[in-house]
């Protein structure tokens, strides 16, 4: 079989770590894809920055040149922002690639023109390491659970600020001591203000709602509050009231079923409740669904190697997708529901 080429959009924090799998695991790669995956070109915006051990001779700094080339198979986009990933990923599908993104504000922002290229195409759109690092949320959400009816999703989606609370409730390490922290150990965006104002937590929630409930979340339709009026006094009285404070996204199927609503917020969470033990720059998602029950996805939420977890994941699927001239799933048909202003708490 013919080797399947790949091309890799952005080469940061998570992009060198997939570079750096997709080398060191090749052999085992290509035997459950069943051909080979090559990385045939890696676009970055500054070479001079690559890290050690990505191979120079696939850097290129024209994106738009690697994704028209014609003979790719699959885009890896782990660039982040609106543009230039929007272009380059409908370009990608006009040329015959199906994409990997963990573009959580790309898709929270302007998933249907993604999707209904793809859906153009005929090509495949994944996107699991958009939510939640190496947690499958995103595929379950999608695949496992699309038979039956999700009505909650609610959890940590962000791993800066969890770490930034836990440090501050358990370590009594000041706010900007531990956002420092976090952004040196590669968990916060590029500009930390999306996590810490809960923008990155509210496109997640929109991603999630949107799949978990059939209909269409915009990052605007979600109520959003950050964790920058959080003080170390607030965390001293949560605990005295046997708390602890938690950056929460929750997505509520509305109780006559015809609206969902979609939220991020600080919130009180008793000692005692399993969110309450979500340390450092782990999360943890609870699903209620209808008929499933009540389901708790936990693990590493951020970081480069557990996001490159999730994309390595989708490079396979999409990969074998691909052999087998078959389709993952594609947007969901919308049910007509509306997104309604803030619930109840
Ligand atoms: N900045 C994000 C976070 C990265 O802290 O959760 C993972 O999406």
């Amino acid at each position: 079989t013919r080797p399947l080429k790949v091309a890799l959009l952005g080469c940061g924090v998570v992009g060198s770590e997939v570079a750096r799998i997709m080398t060191a695991h090749a052999d085992d790669l290509t035997a459950r894809i069943g051909a080979p995956a090559e990385l045939a070109g890696i676009a970055v915006r500054r070479p001079d920055r690559v890290r050690a051990g990505i191979p120079r001779e696939l850097i290129t700094t024209d994106a738009t040149a690697l994704v028209k080339r014609g003979d790719i198979d699959v885009v890896v986009e782990v660039i982040g922002g609106i543009e230039p990933a929007r272009t380059l990923i409908t370009t990608a599908f006009q040329h015959g690639a199906s994409v990997v993104s963990a573009n959580k504000a790309l898709l929270a922002e302007d998933g249907v023109t993604l999707h209904a290229a793809a859906e153009q195409h005929g090509a495949d759109l994944y996107f699991e390491a958009a939510v939640a690092g190496a947690i499958p949320l995103v595929r379950p959400l999608r695949e496992s659970l699309v038979g039956d009816k999700v009505n909650r999703v609610l959890g940590i989606v962000n791993g800066t600020t969890n770490f930034i609370l836990d440090r501050m409730d358990t370590g009594g390490t000041g706010y900007s001591e531990a956002l420092d922290e976090a952004m040196a150990l590669g968990y916060a965006e590029a500009d930390p203000t999306a996590d810490v104002e809960g923008f990155d937590a509210a496109a997640k929630a929109a991603i999630l709602a949107g799949i978990a409930f059939h209909t269409r979340v915009r990052l605007d339709d979600v109520h959003r509050e950050g964790i920058t009026e959080v003080t170390a006094g607030d965390m001293a009285s949560a605990r005295r009231m046997g708390r602890t404070v938690k950056l929460l996204a929750i997505c509520e199927r509305a109780e006559d079923g015809r609206s969902v609503t979609a939220r991020v917020h600080p919130a009180m969470i008793p000692l005692d409740h399993p969110l309450a033990s979500v340390r450092e720059a782990y999360n943890a998602v609870f699903v209620e669904a209808e008929a499933a029950g009540r389901l708790m996805f936990y693990g590493p939420g951020a970081g480069g190697a557990p996001t490159a977890s999730a994309v390595l994941g989708d490079l396979v699927a999409v990969c074998r997708n691909k052999l087998n001239g078959a389709r993952g799933p594609g947007e969901s048909a919308y049910s007509r529901l509306a997104v309604s202003p803030m619930g109840e708490v």
